[in-house]
């Protein structure tokens, strides 16, 4: 059962290693990452330019913006140097039965 804010958003199995898949829950737009097993979950929406994080390339758990370079550490939303800031908006992530589940508040 699933819980209050609690949203299902894909079977583990729909995301390889190494790749991404978007999602739409409600107004939100997330990046949902598979990294050699484990799973993140983070804000699609470049806080640069609202370009699409997940149409860039992921290198373990750093995303790169395509459009511009911007990179994040997609585990806590951290800036990746040269970039200071801003910080990347992230998800908890929980899998339940083979489901990804993402926590919004
Ligand atoms: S839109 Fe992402 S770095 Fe500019």
């Amino acid at each position: 059962m699933t819980e209050p804010n609690w949203h299902i958003v894909a079977r583990c199995e729909e995301i390889a290693p190494g790749k991404m898949l978007r999602v739409e829950v409600g107004w939100h737009t997330i990046a949902l990452a598979n990294v050699e097993g484990t799973f993140y979950a983070f804000d699609d929406f470049c806080p640069h330019m609202d370009y699409y994080l997940s149409d860039g390339p992921l290198e373990g758990c750093q995303i790169s913006c395509a459009m511009h370079g911007w990179t994040f550490d997609i585990r806590n939303g951290d800036p990746c140097p040269p970039l200071v800031s801003p910080q990347m908006d992230t998800y908890p992530v929980k899998i339940e039965d083979g489901s990804i589940q993402v926590l919004i508040k």
